[in-house]
């Protein structure tokens, strides 16, 4: 099998303990989100069932999340037993350098446990250096925005590699840049929430040039490394008609596009995160969910392989880092994977180049703004005791992998 099978988690959302803009964001913020739950998630068809927990502000405070920072070992142990043989993880910035410019060797040391039991467990790691949370020097000084991000990321970024360089070959500098400027500084619904089409355009702007800023100085210290980034792609689908058509060319060109034409000379593959479709009759989103998962997200399998077809011009190896469904009960789980890997099989048998796939999570996990009641893992988490427990879709991807 010369394909990467495995899961995806990221720092903030399972390690727990983590003290960094987010975590003083979600105190501040945790009684209004837990006033607003009503009117965010009312219309689902979950929300009997959620309703308990979504109007608990405790919900948004990711407090020890998975206690996955003490528990990695275990957790590692759970995917190698699912047949998984890569895992896809974040470090945490604001542990590594919690004060400007001084940076925590006993953290480093921590990840490099982290890499070791990785390996010592079959499981190859990918890397991603930023997956959305700042340290808190940073945060107040502007964050993103700050003029000398690029410069703060080159050092961060700097520091890691030599650290885990010679071990690790899969690096990803940024996490879906544009979900994260999206929300961050166009809507304004996280921190720091600011809001505009300036924002988002500055802030894009900047990760691009700390992006660019860091490949060539990785690649020449460590010419082995494979470096890319991670995008959110969709799949536009137009409804018919002029404006319509128009309006996917556009949307293409900038949410899926955008980014990776700047940087298609600045990377060594495409991390391909892929979750939903987008119909578009005049307006996005105006999918005729049939299916939806329990955040009422559209489930559109046969949307990944579009996606992927439609990177082919870039000519570079496509990962495919995240994908996945929150499913409580565990109903639909099996069939979400087992149907976007069909997809991904057929991209494969005609020629399309991608060499991996991550399920999105590993275990359940810390939501952002939404907290603790999406379901994604593809292990239970009780959060009041930290047990574990295997849902039985995770033995499904198993048997997909296994007959891959
Ligand atoms: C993000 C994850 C998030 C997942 C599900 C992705 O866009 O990278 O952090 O948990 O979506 O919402």
């Amino acid at each position: 099998m010369n394909m990467y099978f495995g899961a995806a988690t990221s720092s903030h959302q399972v390690e727990g303990g983590n003290n960094n803009n987010w975590s003083v964001w979600e105190e501040k913020t945790a009684e209004r989100l837990a006033l607003e739950a009503e009117h965010n998630f009312g219309h689902l068809y979950t929300w009997p069932e959620i309703k308990f927990q979504a109007q608990n502000p405790r919900n948004y405070i990711s407090g020890m999340a998975c206690d996955h920072y003490n528990r990695f070992a275990e957790d590692f142990n759970l995917a190698k037993s699912l047949g998984h043989n890569a895992h896809h993880f974040s470090i945490e910035w604001s542990r590594i350098e919690p004060e400007e410019g001084q940076f925590n060797q006993d953290e480093i040391e921590h990840y490099r446990k982290v890499v070791s039991a990785l390996r010592a467990h079959g499981l190859e790691p990918f890397i991603t250096l930023w997956h959305w949370t700042l340290p808190l020097w940073l945060a107040e000084q502007n964050g993103v925005q700050n003029k000398k991000f690029p410069q703060y990321f080159e050092r961060y970024a700097r520091t890691i590699m030599a650290a885990l360089g010679t071990e690790v070959k899969f690096w990803i500098t940024f996490n879906e840049p544009e979900v994260y400027v999206l929300n961050s500084y166009f809507r304004g619904i996280w921190p720091p929430q600011h809001k505009g089409i300036f924002s988002f355009y500055r802030t894009v702007a900047q990760l691009i040039r700390a992006h660019k800023r860091i490949y060539q100085i990785l690649k020449n210290q460590f010419p082995f490394a494979s470096i890319g980034i991670v995008c959110n792609l969709s799949y536009f689908e137009s409804a018919g008609g002029l404006i319509n058509s128009l309006l996917k060319v556009g949307a293409e060109r900038i949410w899926n596009h955008h980014i990776l034409g700047h940087l298609k000379r600045e990377i060594d593959f495409i991390g391909l995160n892929y979750y939903f479709h987008n119909r578009i009759n005049f307006g996005f989103n105006r999918n005729r969910n049939e299916q939806v998962s329990d955040m009422g997200w559209e489930i559109y399998p046969n949307g990944i392989y579009h996606v992927i077809k439609d990177l082919q011009h870039y000519n570079l190896p496509i990962y495919i880092t995240e994908n996945g469904i929150a499913d409580a009960k565990d109903a639909q789980r099996a069939s979400f994977i087992r149907e976007h890997l069909d997809w991904v099989r057929k991209a494969i048998d005609e020629k399309y180049n991608v060499q991996g796939y991550f399920y999105w999570s590993l275990l359940d996990n810390f939501e952002w703004d939404k907290g603790f009641w999406p379901r994604f893992g593809l292990i239970e988490v009780d959060y009041a005791t930290q047990e574990r427990k295997i849902r039985p879709s995770a033995w499904e991807y198993k048997k997909i992998i296994e007959n891959w």
